[in-house]
């Protein structure tokens, strides 16, 4: 579905992405993990076309994105919505309001129209008794749901989301991967997520890759995570208090 070939990047001296390559699978929940500053937003923003690499390629519906023009890439956009890590939702708005701004930027439909497809999307949320709020008197849970709704509304093939969960209580952790579950068979999405929650990868998760030090170091399903001997996972698995030979998680 998403192909990353040799994926390079440098901030003056620092390479921070050194030969990134990875498949991203179709109609699955991915999980990349990693420690922090190692790159994972920097991975994602690349995805979108938001950083040009240095070196490398990314293969989304037989184009290479990282060869379009901004133009162009305005349509992969579309199809790929991105979750930032702060949400990013306009404070001045209600949550309706910054539901259907997507919509009305992007699209033709009316404004009648556009207001039955907020509701509905409020309601694949759980958030339809919030439409009249602003950001400011929601929970964190719930400004990151808006942010979803909204990500939502253009129809993706595709959601990245970087680190949705970080911040948020153990309870709410899983709220909101139930609704990524949920919403991702319901719309049949391709689902990226940013995490250094192995927990909640081993519960979530078809596929698990870990980048660290710039390159994908191990990647597979749960039982080849579980089963992995790389040292780095090794050590991922033990800091989450999941050594797996001493505990059945
Ligand atoms: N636009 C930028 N300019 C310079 N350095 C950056 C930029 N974006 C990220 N970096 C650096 O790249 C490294 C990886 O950052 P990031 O991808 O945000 O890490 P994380 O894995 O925590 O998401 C960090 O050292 C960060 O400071
Ligand atoms: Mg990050």
């Amino acid at each position: 579905m998403i192909k990353i070939v040799n994926l390079k990047k440098s901030f003056n001296s620092h390479e921070v992405l050194r030969g990134v390559n990875l498949t991203i699978p179709g109609d699955k929940i991915s999980f990349i993990m990693g420690r922090s500053g190692t790159g994972k937003s920097v991975l994602l923003k690349h995805i979108v076309g938001l950083l040009k690499p240095d070196e490398g390629e990314i293969w989304f519906e037989n184009q290479d994105i990282t060869k379009l023009s901004e133009r162009e890439l305005q349509k992969i956009r579309k199809k790929i919505g991105f979750l930032f890590q702060e949400g990013a939702l306009f404070d001045s708005m209600t949550v309706a309001e910054n539901v259907a701004f997507p919509l009305q930027e992007h699209t033709k439909l009316s404004k009648r129209e556009i207001k039955e497809k907020v509701e509905e999307l409020l309601q694949a949320v759980e958030l339809f008794e919030a439409k009249d709020k602003y950001p400011s008197e929601l929970s964190g849970g719930m400004r990151k749901r808006v942010a979803l709704a909204r990500t939502l509304a253009l129809n993706p093939q595709v959601i990245l989301f970087d680190e949705p969960t970080t911040g948020l209580d153990p309870i709410l952790q899983i709220t909101i991967m139930d609704l990524i579950k949920k919403i991702k068979e319901t719309f049949h999405l391709t689902c990226v997520i940013i995490s250094h929650d192995l927990i909640l990868a081993y519960k979530y998760a078809d596929y698990i890759a870990f980048l660290d030090q710039g390159v994908i170091i191990e990647e597979g399903d749960v039982e080849k995570i579980k089963a992995s001997t790389h040292p780095f996972v090794v050590k991922f698995r033990e800091s989450a208090l999941l050594d797996l030979e001493k505990k059945e998680v």
